[in-house]
């Protein structure tokens, strides 16, 4: 069973996956905005993602007997300066999650909890992966800055991201 302290810091987490998913959703709906098809698949599935972290967690948290305490889910931003601009905050946003997850796991250490220390190393990778992923988008960016030509090949591989899988 988890302790208290341990389900609560879990379902803080699963509250940020969702904010994780509603602020790429936010960027999904401003590069549909400006008609950038493949930019928007990418960040469609990466939204999709997200919801996926959370309810990974969140179906740990019950099988551990833990108690689900949904919280509210805070508006993310609505606009960007440019392409750029929203991979840099991407990779920032990333970058604190991958905190948070530190965060968890000296948690899980420190009440010598095995299992929960177990099961977020899984968070641990995928967050190795996500800033290698996302890291490589924004130097690209910052290669192509505001070039239509760079801007419209990234777009097109953008949009060959296959769906998410989380297992
Ligand atoms: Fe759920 Fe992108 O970290």
């Amino acid at each position: 069973m988890l302790s208290e302290k341990m389900g609560q810091a879990l379902n803080k987490q699963v509250t940020a996956e969702f904010y994780s998913s509603y602020f790429y959703l936010g960027m999904h709906a401003y590069f549909e905005s400006k008609n950038l098809e493949g930019f928007a698949h990418w960040m469609r599935f990466q939204a999709q993602e997200e919801m996926m972290h959370g309810m990974k967690l969140y179906d740990y948290i019950n099988e551990r007997g833990g108690k689900i305490m949904l919280q509210p889910i805070d508006q993310p931003p609505g606009d960007w300066d440019s392409v750029l601009h929203v991979f840099e905050k991407v990779l920032e946003h990333e970058q604190k999650v991958t905190a948070m997850i530190n965060n968890l796991v000296d948690l899980a250490l420190d009440e010598r909890d095995h299992a929960t220390n177990g099961f977020l190393q899984w968070f641990v990778s995928e967050q190795v992966e996500e800033e290698s992923n996302v890291g490589g988008i924004v130097n690209k960016l910052t290669m192509v800055q505001d070039d239509l030509s760079g801007l419209f090949v990234m777009d097109q591989e953008l949009g060959k991201r296959l769906p998410p899988t989380v297992e």
